[in-house]
This record gives C-alpha cells, sequence and structure tokens, in this order.
C-alpha cells in the first residue's frame, strides 16, 4: 500500500470512535439537557439545550461498540488494535469536547446552534486527543504520530461537513454545519 493511503487509513481507524461518537449524539440528543437548563452568571445558559444526556450516553456507546468491533477485525497495519482504554477515551473525549466547545460558544454570546468555522469541526477531535493522552499515553504518542494528527486535521472538517449536511436533510440536525 502506498505510504500516504496508508496514512489515511490509519487516521481514519484510528479515529473512527470519536467519528461515531459525535454523529450519533445528534441521532439519540433531546430530553434533558446536561445544564439541567440552568444559566451562567452571564444570564446565558449554561451549555444549552443542544447538550443532553441522551445524546452524550447514546454517542459514548455508538463510539465504543465501533471500538469493540474494530478490535475484533483489526488485522494489523494500518487496521491496529486499539486498546479498550484509548476507545473509550476518544468516545467519550469526542463529546466532551464538544461540550466544553459549548460552554465557551454561550459565553461569548452565541445562541445554541450558531456556527463557528473550524471550532464546531475540530472541538471532538481535541476532546479525543485531550482524553486518550490522558487516559493512556503510551497509546496515544505511538499511534497518533504527525503525519497521523495532520492527515486527521485535513480530513475532518471535510468528513464533518459531509456528514452535517446529510444530517441536515434527514432532519437528524437544525442547521448543516
Ligand atoms: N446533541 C445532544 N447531546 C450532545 C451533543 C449533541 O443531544 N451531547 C444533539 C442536540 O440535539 C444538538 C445536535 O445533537 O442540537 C447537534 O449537535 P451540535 O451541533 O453539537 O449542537 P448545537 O445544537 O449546534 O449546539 P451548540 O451551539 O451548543 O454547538
Ligand atoms: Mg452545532
Amino acid at each position: 500500500m502506498l505510504p500516504i493511503i496508508s496514512v489515511v487509513i490509519k487516521a481514519l481507524w484510528l479515529m473512527l470512535p470519536a467519528y461515531i461518537a459525535n454523529p450519533t449524539a445528534a441521532i439519540f440528543g433531546g430530553g434533558k439537557p446536561i445544564d439541567f437548563g440552568k444559566k451562567w452568571h452571564d444570564g446565558q445558559r449554561i451549555l444549552g439545550d443542544g447538550k443532553t444526556f441522551r445524546g452524550l450516553a447514546g454517542g459514548a456507546a455508538c463510539g465504543i461498540v465501533i471500538g469493540l468491533l474494530e478490535m475484533q477485525v483489526a488485522t494489523g497495519e494500518p487496521f491496529v488494535i486499539p486498546p479498550i482504554t484509548g476507545v473509550i477515551a476518544l468516545s467519550f473525549g469526542a463529546l466532551l469536547g464538544d461540550i466544553v466547545k459549548s460552554f465557551f460558544k454561550r459565553r461569548f454570546g452565541y445562541e445554541r446552534g450558531a456556527g463557528l468555522p473550524l471550532v464546531d469541526q475540530l472541538d471532538f477531535v481535541a476532546g479525543a486527543w485531550v482524553l486518550a493522552y490522558i487516559v493512556d499515553p503510551k497509546w496515544f504518542i505511538e499511534n497518533f504520530t504527525l503525519p497521523i494528527i495532520i492527515t486527521v486535521l485535513i480530513v475532518t472538517p471535510i468528513l464533518h461537513r459531509a456528514t452535517n449536511i446529510i444530517g441536515y436533510h434527514i432532519k437528524v440536525k437544525k442547521e448543516p454545519w
């Protein structure tokens, strides 16, 4: 396999739990918001109605299920076997990154659903990486090499945009971003 193709495949493979957790949160989302509808000192919602317990639990569960499947079918480079710690960290981290982003969006006065280019597309990547690094630093450093990181940063905004346009048309998402 051409080295560049191998890097792209490995990047997508490694990120798959996070890539699944983020959109499935939108599918399962709804119900009680994580901030319980409460406001911050600035009078704005802490997180807003777009961050719900169902989205968090459903998204994390889907990401973890995909990771467990990857662990079963992995055949070796570029389809490496992810550790369960990494799978859980990437899934939860993706959703935590999205939640932290919403917290700051509200503090800067952006309403729920307001688009922030690049931030909306990479929040979950940052969250997934930070939590994976905290939970399993050895695995993270060995696998998320510079070429992998650069590939993810380039490919994710494209995938994210495509997914959200689909999500918008099937009425899972209110906005196409
Ligand atoms: N969602 C959820 N719980 C989460 C994450 C997402 O319920 N933890 C659902 C919500 O229905 C949300 C949709 O997925 O509206 C799309 O997610 P996102 O674009 O991240 O939220 P926004 O509604 O755009 O809110 P924000 O401005 O806070 O990003
Ligand atoms: Mg949004």
